[in-house]
């Protein structure tokens, strides 16, 4: 789907309700574990949090990868050319972007994000830093096979997905969106991704849990969110923010945890969750050098050159997409 002023991707109801947030959270209630995705995090004082959690001593995984792209600048652009059209996959980051940009000579930068006023905004702050590049920004939900703008058509392009916004997902939604990435970005592409490390416990809980409680009113928003945008009354205060490490799966959950038991209601509907029962609101996935590799490779890309910061705290991939075989 291109970009078209007015264009509107989230669907709401009468009464301006997003369907979509309405049925993930009341489906996430019902469950015996109870879970909301992650991308609910993201309203407008969500996104907000989110800038200031990039700031905080304990997140490191901001700065790391910018410590990646400003050292290793040289390399990166060595290895991708110049003259690639850029897909980004989200709306960019008003530091990590122009790093990149200002490094390989691209021929355009193609920014993808479902939310439009966001998309609109960082495309306009990020044109006006780099006069002369074509900046075409595209509306779309890059879960599934994104049409770009015919004016790359002809372009190779360049997938970056900074972040490790990828380690959000569970394995088989990451394999898919890798997928659905190589079919977007078309034949001889490279992409570029962020992907946090396996680290001390201590080091992990601190990043997601932080002393000056940031992380916890990004977390604890959601429930805020809820009850403005889905007429609930959830009883904020008697929930407390929990980081937990998954040692299996080796990741980061986050969970709103009741302190008592509490009733509630979302949208007409009842729920009821005891003392210590838990929301489970998000995974954040680390990685090894190995389990990197075989989450790509499982997407259809195959590792070509691997950075990470001088702490060895996060890496930073490029990869080229493989043929598609089904035999081994
Ligand atoms: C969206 C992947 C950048 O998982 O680290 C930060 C979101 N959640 N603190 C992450 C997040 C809690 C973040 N990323």
């Amino acid at each position: 789907m291109t970009a078209q002023p007015g264009l509107k991707l989230v669907k709401r109801d009468a009464s301006g309700v997003d369907l979509a947030f309405r049925a993930d959270v009341l489906a996430g209630l019902a469950e015996a574990q109870k879970a909301i995705p992650a991308r609910w995090f993201y309203d407008d004082a969500g996104s907000a949090l989110f800038e200031d959690i990039t700031q905080l001593p304990e997140y490191y995984p901001t700065r790391a990868e910018t410590e990646i792209l400003q050292t290793r600048a040289a390399e990166i652009a060595g290895l991708i050319g110049p003259r690639r059209a850029v897909v980004e996959f989200g709306s960019g980051s008003s530091v990590k972007t122009p790093l990149l940009l200002s490094a390989i000579e691209p021929s355009a930068y193609v920014p993808l994000d479902i939310a439009g006023d966001f998309l609109r905004a960082s495309s306009a702050a990020l044109a006006a830093k780099f006069p002369g590049l074509p900046v075409l920004p595209v509306e779309a939900d890059f879960m599934r096979r994104v049409e770009l703008p015919a004016d790359v058509a002809h372009l190779p392009k360049l997938g970056f997905f900074p972040g490790s916004t990828i380690g959000n997902m569970i394995a088989r939604t990451a394999t898919d969106l890798l997928r659905s990435m190589k079919d977007t970005l078309g034949d001889g592409a490279l992409l570029l991704i962020g992907l946090d490390l396996v680290k001390d416990e201590e080091v992990l809980l601190g990043a997601y849990d932080d002393a000056s409680g940031v992380t916890a009113q990004f977390n604890l928003n959601l429930l805020a969110r809820i009850n403005r945008e889905l007429g609930g009354d959830v009883p904020i205060a008697s929930f407390a923010h929990e980081a937990r490490w998954n040692d299996p799966f080796a990741r980061i959950e986050m969970h709103l945890v009741a302190r008592e038991s509490v009733s509630f209601t979302v949208s007409g509907q009842r729920f009821s969750m005891g003392a210590g029962e838990s929301i489970h609101t998000e995974n954040s996935h680390k990685f090894t050098k190995r389990s990197a590799q075989l989450l790509l490779a499982a997407g259809g890309w195959e590792p070509i050159a691997r950075w990470t910061d001088e702490a060895r705290q996060f890496s930073l991939v490029l990869a080229e997409s493989g043929a598609t075989r089904s035999a081994p």
